[in-house]
């Protein structure tokens, strides 16, 4: 069992990464590849990841060459996060057969195998790299994974898009949509009772003064695509499906689940509709079923590849 000092933050999206790549989409992610291979093979693509926390899908993209030649800048807010990327990516990538040499202060450059990717790692709020950008549309593909359901997505896509090149490409993954399984059950009343609670706490989060954040994220934006003019090549569910095989939890999976039962924890401890004591002990049973290796954890979620009109109006065709 874990202390409340024992919880990382940069350790949860690490133990995340192969929930995230058994998860995602692989129809959309097809299409990605299948799109940048046939309009971006002669070229140096220029990619954006927003909120990309310690690097994990930037070394996705190369695990499962999405691109040979790139300008990658990922941004995350939280400086640790950044910090572990640095720290992870160099021995990630020596690993992987590259030759990895730091270009300048968070700039590393990886070559080898017909590779040659230069990656930007910043520290800093997207809103505020996006008012210095000044709307600049020149990033041939933007990426966010496990992001969007943070924020305000009406306002949060013109922006981005406004970065993008006209025909340029999206690609937002593991969008939280409505439903979180937790098994086996403690309680159907409480536990259906628990998890209506913590979804409000995603619909009424506040950041800088502003509601950021909706539960289902996922369905809605195919409203707000539309709504911005946006074109969505293929989107498909995403959805995390945790639980221990013979073995126990694949990899760091247990340390996953931990971290998300004390996240509802936090999130829902003060809820005057829940009694203080019973919800302490079924957070208590929660952790104990992941111990047992007996929890199962499923989390509803949406990936979408989208396309920006080109300058005439009309979308790009393969
Ligand atoms: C759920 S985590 C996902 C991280 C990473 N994409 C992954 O899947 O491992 C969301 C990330 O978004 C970052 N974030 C939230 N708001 C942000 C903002 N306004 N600008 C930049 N990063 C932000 C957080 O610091 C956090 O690392």
């Amino acid at each position: 069992m874990f202390n409340e000092s024992d919880y990382s933050f940069a350790r949860y999206l690490s133990s995340k990464k192969s929930v995230d790549d058994r998860s995602l989409n692989r129809c959309v992610w097809g299409k990605l590849r299948s799109v940048i291979a046939s309009e971006y093979s002669k070229k140096t693509l220029k990619i954006l990841e927003i909120g990309a926390g310690i690097g994990t899908m930037f070394e996705r993209s190369i695990d499962w060459g999405l691109f040979n030649r790139a300008h990658y800048t990922a941004i995350d807010a939280m400086l640790d996060n950044v910090s572990e990327a640095k720290a992870r990516i160099p021995g990630w990538a020596y690993n992987v057969g590259y030759c990895v040499k730091e270009i300048a202060d968070s700039e590393l450059k990886l070559s080898g195998s017909g590779t040659d990717v230069a990656l930007k790692l910043e520290a800093g709020d997207f809103f505020e790299f996006a008012r210095v950008e000044q709307a600049a549309s020149t990033w041939d593909l933007i990426i966010a994974n496990a992001f969007l359901d943070l924020v305000d997505v009406r306002k949060t896509l013109p922006i981005t898009m406004n970065l993008l090149k006209p025909g340029g490409l999206l690609y937002f993954t593991i969008n939280f949509d409505g439903a979180t399984i937790i098994e086996p059950e403690i309680d159907a009343e409480f536990d259906a009772l628990v998890e209506r609670l913590y979804h409000q706490t995603m619909d009424s989060r506040i950041t800088d003064g502003s509601i950021s954040g909706d539960s289902k994220t996922g369905r809605h934006f195919f409203e707000v695509a539309r709504k911005n003019g946006l074109e969505i090549l293929e989107a498909g569910s995403s959805d995390w499906a945790v639980f221990a095989g013979k073995d126990g939890y694949r990899e760091d999976e247990g340390y996953f689940l931990h971290f998300i039962i004390h996240t509802m924890y936090l999130a829902l401890r003060d809820r005057p509709e829940l009694d203080r004591k019973r919800f302490k002990n079924w957070i208590e049973k929660r952790h104990a079923q992941v111990e047992d290796r007996e929890l199962v954890y499923i989390a509803h979620q949406l990936d979408f590849l989208c396309r920006k009109p080109d300058a005439s109006g009309s979308e790009n065709q393969l």
